[in-house]
């Protein structure tokens, strides 16, 4: 059970991460230290003092592995039988990440204890540390020299999807939360160490998020398959719930298919829709229209919650991610008439187990009434 959990969370590490780090196996980590200096980044000015940030004010840098030593971790990793959550891969490759880092590539400054570093998201240093800072050093030398392009919407998406979407079913059964990857949400929620006009589009940020969560979600379903593991019965419906949901909410905000074909069960097909659709969304250059357009079709989906056909797991999946939808389309229209119903939307979904499709189908009538005019 462990290797297979094991061989599949590295294959989705490195799946989610492939397209933008070919050469990173080969470079070393330098360590946040070598960041910290203070004409560098470990400033006190606005333009200098992302290590300030990260370090004191970013859960990143000490609340991940410090997670790994709580009570909670401790009962998930005998359910496991991890005897030291803290040197398990099954825990670091998210937790403390850097304890992955062979030997023969870890730096001067290098320690394991820094939890999700620079590095982690922005790519091992050793290539671009000296050359980063040269004024006439473009977006593509950096890139090119393993400096990861953040600034892309869906290289950013892949780099936090990374921890924050798939666990195994092992996971979850052992108590673990369940994972819900939305990029725009979780961008604002992160201290931000960055410019706002480096942020992107709130709305596309999110679109291009819950693509890539569909890709990485369809993924782990193919290897849970081909694995021909017997993972509880459960476990599999949620996924495909999960899968399902989401799929629907893309195809409804923008009247795309993500299902290949007629094929449902094809989820390698649906993996590579998802990708190719959040390159896609990452590409176009994005409009208030289409902010509004995508809200608008979403808005219009009371009747789905009365189709009786649809089983009510997955009517609780549907509205778990339309409700995450809302959220995020309205604050980028920055948009607050429609508060109150959407919090009594958030109510409505908060439980899966006791969610009342019809219930949910009336609030949304209301909902709609007021933020599809315009
Ligand atoms: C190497 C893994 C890793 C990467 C990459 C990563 N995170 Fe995280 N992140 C974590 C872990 C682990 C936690 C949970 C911390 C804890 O509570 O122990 C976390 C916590 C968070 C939280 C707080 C969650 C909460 O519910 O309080 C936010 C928000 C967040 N991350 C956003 C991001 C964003 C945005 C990105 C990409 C720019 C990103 N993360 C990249 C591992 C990662
Ligand atoms: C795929 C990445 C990933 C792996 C692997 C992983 N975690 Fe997590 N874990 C996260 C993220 C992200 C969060 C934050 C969830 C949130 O706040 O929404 C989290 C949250 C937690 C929490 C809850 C923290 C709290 O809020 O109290 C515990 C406990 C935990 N993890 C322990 C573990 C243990 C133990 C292992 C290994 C058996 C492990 N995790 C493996 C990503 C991961
Ligand atoms: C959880 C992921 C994550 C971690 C950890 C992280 N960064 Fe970032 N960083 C980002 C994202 C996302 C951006 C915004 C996109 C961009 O500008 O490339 C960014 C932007 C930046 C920028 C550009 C700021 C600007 O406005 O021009 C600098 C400099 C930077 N990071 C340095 C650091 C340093 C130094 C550390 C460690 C002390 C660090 N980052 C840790 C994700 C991360």
């Amino acid at each position: 059970m462990s290797k297979t959990f094991c061989s599949y969370l590295f294959a989705a590490l490195l799946l989610a991460i492939a397209p933008v780090r070919a050469d990173d196996s080969l470079a070393k980590y330098w360590g946040a230290n070598s960041c910290a200096s203070s004409s560098c980044h470990g400033g006190g000015g606005m333009k200098q003092n992302q290590f300030l940030t990260w370090s004191i004010k970013d859960f990143h840098s000490q609340r991940p592995p410090a997670t790994l030593t709580s009570a909670r971790s401790k009962q998930i990793a005998e359910t496991l039988e991890i005897n030291e959550p803290t040197a398990d891969a099954r825990c670091t490759t998210c937790h403390a990440p850097l304890h992955g880092v062979p030997a023969n590539l870890r730096g001067e400054h290098f320690k394991i204890s820094e939890g999700v570093s620079c590095e982690s998201c922005h790519g091992p240093a050793e290539k671009w540390l000296r050359s980063h800072t040269r004024k006439d050093y473009t977006r593509a030398d950096r890139t090119a020299a393993g400096m990861r392009d953040l600034q892309s919407l869906y290289v950013r998406a892949n780099t936090c999807v990374a921890c924050h979407q798939v666990v195994s079913p092992a996971l979850l059964k052992a108590g673990h939360p369940e994972l819900i990857f939305e990029l725009d949400g979780q961008s604002c929620a992160e201290p931000k160490h960055w410019s706002a006009e480096k942020n992107g589009n709130g709305a596309q940020a999110w679109l291009v998020g819950q693509a890539v969560a569909l890709r990485e979600m369809s993924w782990q379903l193919t290897q849970i398959h081909s694995a021909n593991e017997l993972s509880p019965r459960m476990t599999e419906t949620n996924l495909l719930d999960r899968i399902y949901a989401l799929s629907w909410l893309l195809s409804k905000a923008t009247d795309q298919q993500l299902t290949p074909g007629t094929m449902a069960e094809d989820f390698e097909g649906r993996q590579r829709l998802a990708d190719a659709f959040a390159r896609e969304k990452s590409d176009s250059v994005w409009s208030n229209q289409m902010t509004h357009d995508c809200l608008a079709r979403l808005a219009d989906v009371a009747s789905d919650f009365r189709d009786e056909n649809i089983r009510p797991s997955l009517h609780a999946r549907r509205a778990e991610r339309l409700v995450l939808a809302f959220d995020r389309l309205l604050a980028a229209e920055n948009n607050h008439q429609a508060d109150a119903e959407l919090n009594q939307l958030f109510k409505l979904a908060q439980s899966i187990p006791d969610f009342e499709p019809k219930a949910f189908a009336a609030a949304l009538q209301k909902f709609a009434a007021i933020v599809s005019v315009k």
